[in-house]
């Protein structure tokens, strides 16, 4: 009861801009446009967010109780895939399981001739892209849809085009002309059609470019609106665009608390930051859409903490290692690893409050924090300081404060480290895949 209070506290924080009074914060919401190859990021659960006003996300508390466990799943699922057999090692556009997404962040998309604006989630470890068609039976009727009839430029796949057979479980039943695929993930499903359009991202336009329509969707695990995957296997965003950006992009993603699209996604070689810190990209041939790094230790202030070597290793075979996701929201650990941080945290932490836990955090202080600790996450050729923003989560009026990453969880293979959204957040994290690379630099993006 009192942790369901505090909770609530929480979230109302994290919403920060007056959540008792969206509307009033709505107003002074701003839309920056997209210009060049830059496009707008938006965080979907930020007060600006088109996605609040939707029934699925009606209540911002409801949305963060129900985020704690979806990202406790999105782990499970993330290391369940590092370790799936090679017979998966092929990205299709709408894998099955990859529908237990979590839209974190928001971009617009234009989608057809003339165009027509869509919103879709950022997913750097998918590689499908999809949106809902009009029509579509269980899509969100609050967001906007694709009207394939009003666009001159949209065309079905037909059954035996080579994208077709690129897909998991594609479907061509007896008679049909086109190419579609039905799948289900526990009690979810999704029916689409494979189809090309142009997608303009921008000020940049793909023609042809090859995603799944929604026509029609059941259960609560498909994202309401529609997917960027920005994974690196083929028929993925990146693979469909290496013309045009050359398999290289970076983001700064806002925080919670950003009430206008103040986050970039900037696509391409043009504009990149030259000089900055960057760690080897390494692959997974059984996964190769997910970004994998060599994270060699960790320090918590000025220690660098004792972290068995295997727990960090990277080792295809098993899937264990460390990846960059911006589909989790508080980075986790493999268990030994999270306990000696915080242990090490808990030793350096000034608070006048207790040690308490909330939700899935073990870490809490029911005081003020008057200090924490840095951590710094050491990798190959690079380490990255965060700091205290980066680290802590705050309820009203500093009541209580989190430590905010947890240990990965128990069951199944948890041998996965996954650096989350929260703690890339104000920071411009560059995907250089061509030189397998990956970039970090401190940039304010929260207006
Ligand atoms: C998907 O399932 C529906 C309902 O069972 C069926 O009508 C449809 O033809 C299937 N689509 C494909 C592409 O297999
Ligand atoms: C990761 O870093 C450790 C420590 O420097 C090194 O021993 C190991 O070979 C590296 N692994 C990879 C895959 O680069
Ligand atoms: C912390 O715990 C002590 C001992 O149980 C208690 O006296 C004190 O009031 C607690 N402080 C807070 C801020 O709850
Ligand atoms: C990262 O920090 C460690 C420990 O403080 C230090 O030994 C190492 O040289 C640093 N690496 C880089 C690339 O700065
Ligand atoms: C939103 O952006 C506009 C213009 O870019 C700026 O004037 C305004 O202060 C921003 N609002 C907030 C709350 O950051």
């Amino acid at each position: 009861m009192a942790a369901a209070v505090l909770l609530l506290n929480l979230l109302l924080v994290m919403a920060a801009a007056d959540v008792l009074d969206a509307a009033a914060a709505k107003s002074r919401c701003v839309t920056p446009p997209d210009e060049g190859s830059t496009v707008r990021v938006l965080h979907a659960f930020g007060p600006c967010s088109p996605l609040r006003s939707s029934g699925r996300f009606a209540s911002w508390e409801d949305t963060l109780m129900d985020l704690q466990s979806r990202d406790r799943s999105r782990v499970i699922f993330l290391a369940s895939l590092a370790t799936t057999s090679a017979r998966r090692s092929f990205v299709p556009l709408a894998p099955g399981r990859q529908l237990l997404q979590i839209p974190n962040y928001v971009v617009r998309a234009k989608v057809g001739s003339p165009p027509q604006t869509m919103l879709v989630a950022l997913d750097n470890s998918n590689d499908a892209a999809w949106f809902p068609c009009a029509g579509c039976v269980g899509c969100a009727s609050s967001l906007p849809s694709f009207t394939a009839s009003l666009s001159s430029t949209f065309r079905s796949l037909p059954c035996g085009s080579p994208q077709c057979s690129q897909v998991a479980n594609p479907a061509c039943p007896a008679g049909a002309a086109s190419c579609g695929f039905n799948l289900t993930f526990g009690s979810s499903s999704i029916q689409a059609g494979i189809v090309q359009d142009s997608l303009a991202l921008a000020s940049d336009v793909v023609p042809s470019y090859t995603f799944g329509c929604l026509q029609k969707v059941t259960g609560s695990s498909v994202p309401p609106q529609g997917l960027l995957g920005l994974g690196r296997g083929p028929l993925s965003f990146l693979s469909q665009t290496k013309d045009l950006y050359s398999s290289t992009f970076s983001y700064c993603l806002p925080s919670f608390k950003s009430l206008n699209f103040s986050g970039t996604l900037r696509l391409g070689l043009a504009g990149q930051p030259k000089r900055i810190k960057t760690t080897p990209l390494l692959s997974n041939p059984h996964r190769p859409s997910l970004y994998y790094v060599n994270m060699t230790g960790i320090r918590v202030g000025s220690r660098v903490v004792a972290i068995p070597p295997s727990v960090l290793a990277f080792d295809p075979a098993t899937g264990a290692g460390t990846i960059i996701d911006a589909g989790t929201m508080f980075t986790r650990l493999v268990a030994p690893a999270y306990t000696a941080v915080r242990d090490e945290f808990r030793r350096r932490v000034k608070s006048s409050g207790n040690l308490t836990t909330l939700g899935g955090f073990d870490t809490c202080y029911d005081g003020a924090v008057t200090f924490a600790p840095t951590i710094t996450l050491m990798f190959t050729g690079m380490n990255v300081t965060l700091p205290a923003d980066n680290v802590l989560i705050h309820s009203t009026a500093g009541s209580i404060t989190c430590l905010a990453m947890a240990a990965a969880p128990e069951n199944v293979n948890s041998v996965l480290n996954v650096v989350a959204n929260m703690q890339q957040q104000n920071h411009r994290v560059l995907f250089d895949v061509p030189n397998a690379k990956i970039g970090f630099a401190r940039e304010p993006c929260t207006a």
